[in-house]
């Protein structure tokens, strides 16, 4: 979705914008523009497309500035294109504004200042923005940017982050937030205002989240932040321990290969410091829960959106199974709005990895106010979700920039695990040496899956074998049928092929009537409780002359006995950990089914990193 980059200081803005405005390119987005302070007028250059035909358009042009915003837009209002591309300008051109996010009332403000006498250049909602400023400087008498967007925002209905200069306040940027992420980048003389971190990060780690209801002004000298009564607030400057360079490409392809590579240290930093094996033991005390409170929690609920959702249906299962506690799974945009039976004894677990889902925020507020205690397992340190809950396990991956999570997603894996087992034996149902074969097993996954990245060629190569097929269906059970729901969004996310996940039970309940000879199926076949009936459910499919790729552990006569068309074998580990193996080698595979079919890997059409609309 849209992101903002601005700057003040003493340095030249061009490349700070442009470079940052790259940064952001995960994010998905169809046009980009820049608007610099240059000797007393604004430049303002745009382009529908990739930043690279906007830094064609400036590449050569000598725009020297020190102050200046940027943005990318993904369409809401209007079709991709220069004139709806940001920044946009009130009627004069002295006032520019950037947005992310939906103006719901935008059509009554546009009539009512078109009948003003304003005149819209544009199709899209943030236009209103520029010239409502406008208006507000022209009513109130004043020059004061600050002012007019405070009296501005008074008059949106939705969700905004904005960031404006105006050639009456030079060397400011005037930012504003209501419901969309905003941050502050502190620097020595110069200041910075983006959507997302990774923007920011080759110049600062020290960052201020804006809350929703601010507004700050940012001049090279000092940032002030105010609420919505101009009330001035303090606000606390956190240290994001992310190092820069995971923020590239580092040789690989594509970021989606690379944060697939990175997992046998991202889970490693997930679970650092948090087990021991001597005693067995989990540290989770930053969730802020006593165990009191814990003994008390009658039921848990998890929340989040696509790939995190999955994640949740793996948080039920192992939370009923480890800490005995009944526990649910909702999809964040239907639990909002469907009047949750939670009180004060319903945990809330929110899984986020951006932290920005506006679809999971919602659903924690409305959590809390129907008095549940939430948490959330979260990778964006200070990011909105992780400021709406008592307490948070950071699952520390650093930035995941592919828009297809991976690596975020087996951290949140770890996460929920761990979380299972403290509240376990904080409620004292689980056996010392169960605890500890479950930490054993979990400080083993990270050699485990260097052996599966060590075999990607196979996976290559049976990806050959596929990737013109038109459907797949992913098959699972128990705690991998949520891992079957995550292969088939992974490949169609990146490749465009249509692929269902289904829990095996459930192939002959319907989706049995699409096997045929072309008909690939993916099944996890991993040792577990349910290992024969999987079996059964492939025999079922072989005999539709269905195609079988089986992923499997090493020396599986029975699989072999049966014989299917390819297998992708795995370490054995635990049932709930075979999760993770089976995860990587999903994501791999449909990492080189796209890869062959030529898809736009990190940034897939019509996708957005995160999505902060509902
Ligand atoms: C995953 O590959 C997706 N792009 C998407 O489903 C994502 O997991 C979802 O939008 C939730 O995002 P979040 O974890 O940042 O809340």
């Amino acid at each position: 979705m849209c992101g903002i980059v601005g700057y003040t200081g003493k340095k030249e803005v061009k490349d700070i914008l442009l470079n940052g405005l790259k940064k952001l390119e995960y994010r998905g987005y169809d046009s980009a523009g820049v608007a610099i302070e240059v000797n007393g007028m604004l430049v303002l250059r745009r382009c529908e497309g990739k930043i690279a035909n906007l830094e064609k358009i400036i590449h050569n042009e000598s725009i020297i500035g020190t102050t200046g915003i940027g943005h990318t837009r993904w369409a809401t209002h209007g079709r991709p294109s220069e004139e709806n591309a940001h920044p946009h300008t009130d009627c004069k051109g002295r006032i520019v504004v950037v947005h992310n996010g939906i103006i719901e009332n935008y059509i009554s403000l546009k009539k009512r200042l078109e009948k003003e006498g304003h005149r819209f250049r544009s199709e899209t909602d943030t236009e209103v923005i520029a010239h409502l400023i406008e208006k507000c400087m022209s009513k109130a008498k004043t020059k004061d940017l600050l002012r007019a967007v405070h009296l501005a925002v008074g008059y949106l209905k939705g969700s905004f982050a904005i960031a404006c200069i105006s050639l009456d306040d030079p060397d400011t940027i005037v930012a504003a937030r209501q419901f969309s992420p905003l941050i502050i980048g502190i620097g020595k003389e110069e200041h910075f205002v983006a959507s997302d971190i990774p923007a920011i990060l080759e110049h600062t780690r020290n960052i201020i989240s804006m809350n929703d209801g601010q507004i700050a002004k940012l001049t090279p000298k000092k940032v002030d932040i105010y609420d919505l009564q101009m009330k001035k607030v303090s606000a606390q400057v956190m240290n994001i321990p992310w190092d820069p360079v995971t923020a590239e490409k580092s040789g690989y392809r594509h970021f989606m290969l690379k944060e697939i590579f990175e997992q046998p240290r991202t889970i490693e930093e997930t679970f650092r410091g948090r087990i021991s094996l001597d005693p067995a033991k989990i540290f989770l005390e930053t969730m802020d829960i006593s165990t009191e409170d814990i003994k008390n929690i009658q039921g848990i609920v998890f929340i989040g959106c696509g790939t995190a959702y999955h994640a949740g249906i793996i948080g039920k299962y192992i939370v009923e199974n480890e800490a005995k506690i009944p526990a649910d799974v909702d999809v964040a945009s239907e639990f909002r709005y469907r009047d949750p039976l939670v009180n004060k004894n319903t945990l809330v677990v929110a899984i986020s990895q951006s932290g920005e889902t506006a679809d999971t925020i919602q659903a924690v507020r409305e959590a809390r106010k129907k008095g549940a205690k939430a948490i959330a397992i979260c990778n964006v340190i200070g990011s909105s979700i992780t400021r709406e809950v008592t307490g948070v396990i950071y699952t520390r991956t650093g930035p995941e920039i592919g828009v297809a999570s991976t690596k975020a997603f087996t951290a949140q894996i770890v996460a929920v695990y761990m979380l299972a087992l403290y509240l376990g034996t904080k409620k004292g149902v689980i056996k010392q040496q169960h605890l500890s074969d479950m930490i054993n097993d979990l400080l083993c996954i990270p050699k485990q899956i260097e052996t599966i990245l060590k075999k990607e060629s196979l996976i290559k190569v049976a990806a050959h074998k596929y990737f013109t097929k038109k459907d797949f269906l992913y098959l699972g059970r128990h705690y991998n049928y949520p891992i079957a729901l995550e292969g088939a969004l992974k490949l169609k996310e990146i490749s465009y092929i249509h692929a269902e996940g289904y829990p095996a039970g459930e192939m002959k309940h319907g989706p049995i009537a699409l096997i045929d000879q072309n008909m690939p199926v993916v099944v996890i076949t991993t040792k577990s409780s349910v290992y024969e009936k999987i079996l059964s459910n492939i025999e079922e499919i072989k005999a539709r002359s269905g195609l079988v790729i089986a992923i499997a552990n090493k020396g599986d006569k029975k699989l072999e006995k049966i014989g299917v068309d390819d297998i992708f074998y795995v370490p054995k580990t635990s049932e709930v950990l075979s999760t993770i193996l089976n995860t990587v080698t999903l994501q791999l595979f449909a990492y080189h089914v796209a890869e062959l079919l030529g898809c736009d890997i990190d940034q897939p059409r019509n996708l957005a990193k995160s999505v902060v609309v509902e």
